[in-house]
């Protein structure tokens, strides 16, 4: 990644963390490595993630009485943001625990265009006792609202019937708890007993292996009998059903738009009740998938900690980001506008060598009054220097010997093509301006 795509990059982290920051979320940097064991355990061994696509080595034993230990590059950031939760025993504070992170993630999937086998995400998770609230469906639409908003800030517009494809779309739904969602795999498991022979080979496996990834597959084929399977929210019991209500009351209360979807099964097992995604059609392509999360109120104790209820998301910063850049293409296209690289207000060019250090002194001084300044080179023939100053700067400041003695510099502006005498004390302003 290289400027001036960067530049988009920490727009987009800065606004994400100013909005978290106003929810009152805090950042927890975990490591990029963790033990195979927490995945496997927390992920679930049955998933892709797990199965296929994780970076894991034996490193090393650095003695004889060290056994060789299985890590693995992270594939994802709930279980190490778990570990941690239950490693510095943060549910001893009995506070709601409010944490978001950035960073690099890895999977060895088939890379296409949003795709990738290192790529960012900037997600968040909510996890505490019972007794802090972090079981309540206010946390679930408090965190979908706060998605929203983001997106909202980013100027990511929200779909509507006018612009169906631009928008972002939030498709909700709920796995139950861990007592619905067993009763739920059994029925499903019997509903593709009779007709698993028909579908596509990788079906037929998960049909067997892990029956709920049925309902995410893409296959055209088998869409049909998908269709017809069992529904998880028929699966529902009353305190999971009147959760799922309560944070739709919240969602509409909040005018966060959404559409209920019960194929959303999501693509990792820690998932309990209220599972999303956020989908938007622009610059996607088929990996149209923004950003995912849910509940997952077992996962500490499968991970051998205390009871924390948690509820999280993670969106895929290279989608996001890609996602702009289609918005600013389209914006432009319509406006006729043609996108300018961003540049720095002026270009100090020293007329010799000798004027080197004063012009560096110069530039100094112009940055410490927030400009940004580029310094060119005494060596530098004067069409060589204007050459150089036009392509990086909006003003070229032109300094020779009798510039540095009256403290006078020649300014050009590029856009007007106007030139005068600028008094160094005046430079800042007339830069400026
Ligand atoms: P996930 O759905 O596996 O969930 O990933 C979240 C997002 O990361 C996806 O929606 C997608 O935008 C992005 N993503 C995933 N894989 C790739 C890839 N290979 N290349 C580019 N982007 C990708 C999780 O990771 C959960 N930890 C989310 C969560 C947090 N659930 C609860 N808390």
């Amino acid at each position: 990644m290289l400027p001036p795509e960067t530049a988009l990059w920490n727009r987009v982290e800065r606004t994400a963390r100013e909005v978290f920051a106003r929810y009152n979320f805090g950042e927890i940097r975990t490591p990029v490595l963790e033990a195979t064991e927490l995945f496997a355990r927390g992920v679930g061994e049955e998933t892709d993630i797990v199965s296929k696509e994780m970076y894991t080595w034996e490193d090393r034993a650095r003695a004889a009485s060290e056994k060789p230990q299985s890590l693995t590059l992270r594939p994802e950031n709930t279980a190490g943001v778990v570990r941690a939760y239950i490693e510095h025993k943060l549910g001893d504070t009995g506070q709601l625990q409010k944490l978001y992170y950035i960073g690099p993630q890895f999977r060895r999937e088939r890379p296409q265009k949003g795709r990738y086998r290192q790529f960012f995400q900037i997600g968040a998770e909510v996890i505490g006792p019972a007794t802090s609230g972090s079981e309540s469906p206010l946390r679930d639409a408090e965190i979908l609202e706060m998605l929203a908003t983001l997106l909202d800030e980013l100027g990511i517009p929200r779909a509507s019937a006018a612009n169906e494809y631009k928008g972002w779309r939030l498709h909700l739904n709920s796995v139950g708890s861990s007592t619905d969602r067993p009763r739920y795999v059994a029925a499903l498991r019997e509903a593709l007993l009779p007709v698993k022979d028909r579908m596509c080979p990788d079906n037929q496996r998960r049909a067997e292996t892990n029956p709920l990834r049925v309902l995410d597959s893409k296959d055209e084929a088998d869409q049909e009998i998908i269709n017809g399977l069992p529904k998880i929210a028929d699966y529902l019991d009353e305190a999971s059903t009147a959760h799922f209500t309560a944070v739709r009351a919240a969602l509409d209360a909040c005018e966060v738009p959404y559409t209920v979807n019960p194929r959303l099964v999501r693509g990792l097992d820690y998932y309990t009740r209220t599972t999303f995604e956020f989908t938007v059609d622009l610059g996607l392509g088929t990996q149209n998938a923004l950003l995912g999360g849910g509940r997952y109120d077992g996962l500490s104790e499968m991970l051998g900690g205390p009871k924390a209820p948690g509820i999280g998301f993670a969106i895929g910063e290279d989608r996001l980001i890609l996602t702009l850049q289609a918005l600013a293409e389209s914006a432009a296209a319509a406006s006729g506008e043609v996108p300018t690289e961003p540049k720095v207000d002026a270009y100090i060019a020293p007329l010799s060598p000798a004027q080197d250090a004063a012009a560096l002194a110069l530039a100094r001084t112009l940055r410490s009054k927030g400009l940004s300044i580029e310094v060119g080179d005494g060596t530098f023939r004067l069409k060589k220097s204007f050459d150089a100053a036009d392509r990086v700067a909006r003003s070229i400041v032109i300094l020779g010997e009798d510039e540095v003695a009256s403290q006078t510099a020649t300014v050009k502006t590029f856009s007007t093509g106007d030139q005068s005498k600028v008094a160094f004390s005046d430079l800042a302003t007339t830069l400026r301006s």
